[in-house]
C-alpha cells in the first residue's frame, strides 16, 4: 500500500488550518508548479521533525477540474466535484475550488509557518480564497456543546474507512475529502432547552450517550447520518473542528475523509433532502452550510511522482 499523507488518520488535534485555493486565471499547473508540489511531502516531514512537540501533520488535495492538469488523464475512479443534491430544502452550496491544504498540530505557530511558506511558494499559480483556523473546543465538543467525533472509526478501522485500497490500485493510500463550512445560529440554539437540543442531535449533551431508539426522532442528526447497507453501517472519518470569533461567523468546519465519495453524498442527501423518507435533519434549522468542496488527497508517492 502507498503511504497516506500524514494528516488523514491521526486522532483529533488541538488546531487545524484549512486553506482553499483557486488556480489563477490564465495560469496553468506547469512543470515548475508540479516540481514544487512534489517537494511538499519533504517539507511536511522536515517541519514535523523540527517540531516534535507539535505533532504536526498535513494533507494536500486537488479538485476534479484541476486534476487533469496535474496528473493528465489518469484519475481516481470516483473523483468528482461537490454534489448537487436534488430536492434539497436546506442549503448545501457547492463552492468547489482547485486545491485544499489541511494542516493539523498541537501548536498553531507551526501551522502558520507552514501555511505561509506554502502560500508564497505556490503564489505564482494559486490564490488563497479562504483560510479558517479551527480549534479544539473544551473536551472535543462542537460549539453547540455536544461532543463531536465519538462514533468515528478507531484503530485499524480508520485506514479501512478512509483510504482507497486495491479496488483502485494506482491511487491506493489516497482519500476522498469533503469539506463544508457551517455557520451556527448560536443565539437560537442557546435558547433551546437541553432536552430539545438532545432530541436534535440524538445524543445526550453532558454524558455523550446515544438516545434510545424510542426517544430519538427520525429528524435527529444521528438518525439521518446512520445508514445501514447490507447489514453494515456506512462510515466516514471526520476530522471536523469548531472555528470562529465571538463577533463574527462561528460554527463547524466539517471535514470528512473516505475511500469513496458516495458515503458522504448519501449522508448529506439524508440531511438536506426529504426524498428518502420525507424527513430532513433538524440540526440544520440551527446551522447553515456556506461552503462545500470535494477533493482527492493522493498518497505521498503519487505526490512525489510529480517531479518526473
Ligand atoms: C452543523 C454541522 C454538523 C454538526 C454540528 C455535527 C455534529 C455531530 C455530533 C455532535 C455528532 C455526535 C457525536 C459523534 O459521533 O461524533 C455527530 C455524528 C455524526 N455526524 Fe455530524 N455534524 C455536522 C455535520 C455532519 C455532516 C455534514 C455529516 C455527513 C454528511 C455528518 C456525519 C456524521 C456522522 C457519520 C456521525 C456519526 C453517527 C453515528 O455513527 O452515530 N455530520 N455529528
Amino acid at each position: 500500500m502507498n503511504t497516506p499523507q500524514s494528516g488523514i488518520l491521526p486522532a483529533a488535534s488541538s488546531n487545524g488550518l484549512f486553506m482553499l485555493f483557486r488556480r489563477r486565471l490564465g495560469r496553468r499547473a506547469d512543470h515548475s508548479c508540479k516540481q514544487k508540489l512534489a517537494q511538499w511531502p519533504d517539507l511536511v516531514a522536515q517541519l514535523a521533525q523540527a517540531n516534535p512537540d507539535a505533532q504536526f501533520s498535513a494533507t494536500l488535495g486537488f479538485g476534479a477540474d484541476l486534476w487533469p492538469e496535474i496528473y493528465g488523464l489518469e484519475k481516481p475512479a470516483h473523483l468528482r466535484a461537490f454534489p448537487r443534491i436534488s430536492g434539497a430544502i436546506h442549503p448545501a452550496p457547492s463552492t468547489q475550488c482547485d486545491m485544499i491544504l489541511h494542516l493539523r498540530a498541537e501548536r498553531y505557530d507551526v501551522l502558520y509557518d507552514c501555511a505561509d511558506q506554502f502560500t508564497q511558494t505556490m503564489n505564482e499559480w494559486f490564490d488563497a480564497i479562504e483560510t479558517i483556523h479551527g480549534f479544539r473546543y473544551r473536551d472535543q465538543r462542537d460549539l453547540t456543546g455536544f461532543v463531536d467525533g465519538t462514533e468515528n472509526p478507531q484503530d485499524d478501522e480508520r485506514a479501512a474507512v478512509a483510504l482507497v485500497g486495491v479496488e483502485d490500485a494506482k491511487w491506493a493510500g489516497g482519500s476522498y475529502l469533503h469539506i463544508q463550512r457551517y455557520v451556527h445560529r448560536m443565539d437560537n440554539w442557546n435558547k433551546l432547552p437541553v432536552k430539545q437540543q438532545e432530541a436534535i442531535i440524538g445524543r445526550t449533551k453532558d454524558s455523550d450517550e446515544e438516545l434510545p431508539d424510542e426517544d430519538r426522532p427520525q429528524t435527529a442528526h444521528i438518525s439521518r447520518v446512520v445508514i445501514e447497507e447490507e447489514g453494515e453501517e456506512l462510515q466516514i472519518l471526520r476530522q471536523s473542528l469548531p472555528y470562529g470569533t465571538p463577533s463574527g461567523d462561528k460554527g463547524l468546519y466539517f471535514t470528512s475523509y473516505c475511500k469513496t465519495p458516495d458515503t458522504f453524498e448519501k449522508m448529506l442527501a439524508r440531511m438536506i433532502s426529504p426524498t428518502t423518507d420525507g424527513r430532513v435533519d433538524h440540526l440544520l434549522n440551527f446551522s447553515r452550510a456556506v461552503t462545500g468542496a470535494a477533493f482527492f488527497v493522493p498518497s505521498i508517492e503519487a505526490l512525489q511522482g510529480l517531479k518526473d
